[in-house]
C-alpha cells in the first residue's frame, strides 16, 4: 500500500491559486468514480462551479500528486466559522488506477489531522449505500456508519490536538511548501 505514495506520488496541501488542478482531477475521473463522488449524476459545470468555490475559507484540499499531476483529492470543509465550528465534512476523490493502493487511506490520515489541529471534534462523511470501499475505508478509522434513505453516514471522534499533532502538520506543510514551489519551477522551465 504504501509502495505507490513512496514510487513517485505524495500528499501535500493544496495551495490557493491551484483550483484548475482540482477542476482537472475532477474532469478526469470516471463515470462511476464521478457519481460516487458527488452522491449523484454531476454534470460538467457543476463541477466547474464546485471547484470555482472549493478552496475557500471554510475549505481545506489535500492532493495525491504522481510527476506533478494531481490524481486523489480530499477535501474537508467546515461546517461554520472555520476556527470556531467542532464539526467538519470530508470528501475523496481518487482516479480509477490508483484506487485501491492506499491513498484514500493516507488522504483521509492527513485530513483527520487537520481537522483535529483546528479543533474540530467530530469529523462527517457522507457516501451511496453501494459505496463498499468508502465505508471500509471509514471502518478503518473508526467510524461509526449509520444508513439514512440510500446513503451512509459516516462520523468520526477526533482527538484533542496536542503539541505532537501541530508539529506533525508543520513538518508536513514545510515538505508540501518545497514540492509545490519545485513542481511550479520545473513546468516553468518545460514551458520555456
Ligand atoms: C472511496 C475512495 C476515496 C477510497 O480510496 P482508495 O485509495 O481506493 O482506498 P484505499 O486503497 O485506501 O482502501 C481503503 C480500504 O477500502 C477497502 N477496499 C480497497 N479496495 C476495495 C475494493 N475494491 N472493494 C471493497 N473494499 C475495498 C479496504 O478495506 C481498504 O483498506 P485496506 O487495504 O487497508 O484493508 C476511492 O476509491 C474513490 O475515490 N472512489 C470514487 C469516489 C468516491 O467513492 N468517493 C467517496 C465518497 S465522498
Amino acid at each position: 500500500m504504501d509502495e505507490l505514495l513512496t514510487d513517485g506520488g505524495l500528499i501535500r496541501k493544496l495551495w490557493v491559486g491551484e483550483a484548475d488542478k482540482y477542476r482537472e482531477h475532477l474532469l478526469r475521473l470516471d463515470q462511476e468514480s464521478r457519481r460516487r463522488r458527488f452522491g449523484g449524476t454531476v454534470s460538467d459545470d457543476c463541477i466547474r462551479n464546485h471547484t470555482e468555490h472549493a478552496a475557500g475559507l471554510d475549505a481545506m484540499l489535500h492532493g495525491f500528486f504522481v510527476d506533478g499531476v494531481l490524481r486523489g483529492v480530499a477535501e474537508l470543509r467546515f461546517l461554520g466559522p472555520r476556527y470556531l465550528t467542532r464539526e467538519a465534512e470530508a470528501a475523496f476523490s481518487v482516479e480509477s488506477p490508483w484506487q485501491s493502493h492506499g491513498v484514500g487511506s493516507a488522504l483521509l490520515e492527513r485530513t483527520l489531522l487537520t481537522a483535529r489541529n483546528r479543533g474540530v471534534k467530530f469529523l462527517h462523511m457522507a457516501c451511496l449505500a453501494d459505496n463498499k470501499r468508502m465505508q471500509q475505508l471509514a471502518r478503518k478509522f473508526d467510524a461509526e456508519l449509520s444508513f439514512d434513505f440510500g446513503n451512509v453516514v459516516c462520523e468520526l471522534e477526533t482527538p484533542r490536538p496536542t503539541p505532537m499533532s501541530l508539529m506533525r502538520e508543520m513538518v508536513n506543510d514545510g515538505q508540501s511548501l518545497a514540492t509545490a514551489m519545485l513542481d511550479a519551477q520545473s513546468h516553468t522551465l518545460k514551458a520555456g
